[in-house]
């Protein structure tokens, strides 16, 4: 198969089935114009809504698995949109290198091996994929994905740079609350986030020249991404080690001061917060310290 066809079938499917069929063995050669298209195709239960009609828990709600079936239910919601936008990158970008074009393949078929991960914990806390509106928080920014650097800057090194800290903050906190198949599934794709980060820290380099990291990643996002959406609060200095970073490229995310997608400044989370299950409501702690570290309900 060609990964056009392929590609297309996965961003424009209307079932989430559709979604997750695995990549078979694909000629990455592409010949055609860029397609870029504006929407992907759902299911209506996964139908995109704006942020403020999908509110998500704080961190702080892990120990209630009503509310950690909702913090799961986003984060799948964040790998269905990696699975589309992984498969939208082949379609808008058929003439970069095949090592490039094998490499958006590979990151494909793990988003799906997460978006099951997510979908398995929640049917283990009586939630179905779908069952919660979802919003379009990564769809919302295709304007930021201009070419295969901006891609990389916007898809590897920010959204998923700053996933290294905000799984292993949900796999910490689901650990905490003793929901150890939860924490295993974080820790999964905590691990697997590495080597997407990695293949967008290569590319960054291979494509920005022999301009220094830093500066080439600054000069290719733009508001609201760039570095302070890159991190946690807390910055995982030896995920990005292993994800090859150079030492002044992860001194440089260390300086930064992180934000929520409002601008809002973004605090550390307090393992304190996540034991007990009985401390009350949490999702009223919306503007405390330990809200949804991904809190893409805010961002419009
Ligand atoms: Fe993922
Ligand atoms: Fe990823």
């Amino acid at each position: 198969m060609n990964a056009r066809t392929y590609a297309q079938a996965i961003v424009t499917s209307e079932t989430l089935e559709g979604k997750l069929v695995p990549p078979p063995e694909l000629d990455l050669d592409d010949p055609e114009p860029p397609l870029r298209l504006a929407a992907p195709g759902r299911p209506a239960n996964l139908a995109i809504v704006p942020g403020r009609s999908a509110r998500v828990p704080p961190i702080a709600g892990m120990p209630d698995p009503a509310q950690r079936a909702r913090i799961l239910h986003a984060l799948a919601n964040h790998e269905l949109q990696a699975i589309e936008l992984f498969a939208w990158a082949l379609l808008a970008f058929p003439a970069a290198p095949l090592a490039f074009r094998r490499g958006l393949v590979a990151i494909l078929a793990d988003e799906q091996r997460h978006l099951q991960l997510y979908r398995d914990r929640l049917a283990a806390l009586g939630m179905t994929f779908g069952a919660l509106p979802v919003t379009g928080h990564f769809w919302n920014k295709l304007d930021h994905l201009g070419t295969p650097l901006e891609f990389v800057c916007a898809m590897g090194l920010t959204f998923e740079n700053a996933n290294l800290d905000f799984a292993g903050d949900y796999a910490v906190a689901a650990r905490a609350c003793g929901d150890h198949a939860t924490a295993a599934a974080l820790a999964q794709v905590h691990e697997d986030e590495i080597a997407h980060v990695h293949f967008a820290w290569v590319w960054l380099q291979k494509l920005a020249g022999d301009r220094d990291p830093w500066e080439a990643y600054l000069a290719s996002v733009r508001f609201p991404l760039g570095p302070k959406r890159a991190r946690g609060a807390v910055l995982d200095r030896e995920a990005r080690r292993r994800a090859g970073f150079s030492e002044a490229f992860i001194d440089a995310l260390d300086a930064v001061a992180p934000t929520r997608p409002s601008g809002e400044a973004r605090d550390g989370f307090n393992l304190s917060n996540v034991r007990s299950p009985t401390s009350g409501n949490h999702e009223t702690g919306d503007r405390g310290p330990n809200r949804n570290p991904l809190d893409d309900a805010k961002t419009r």
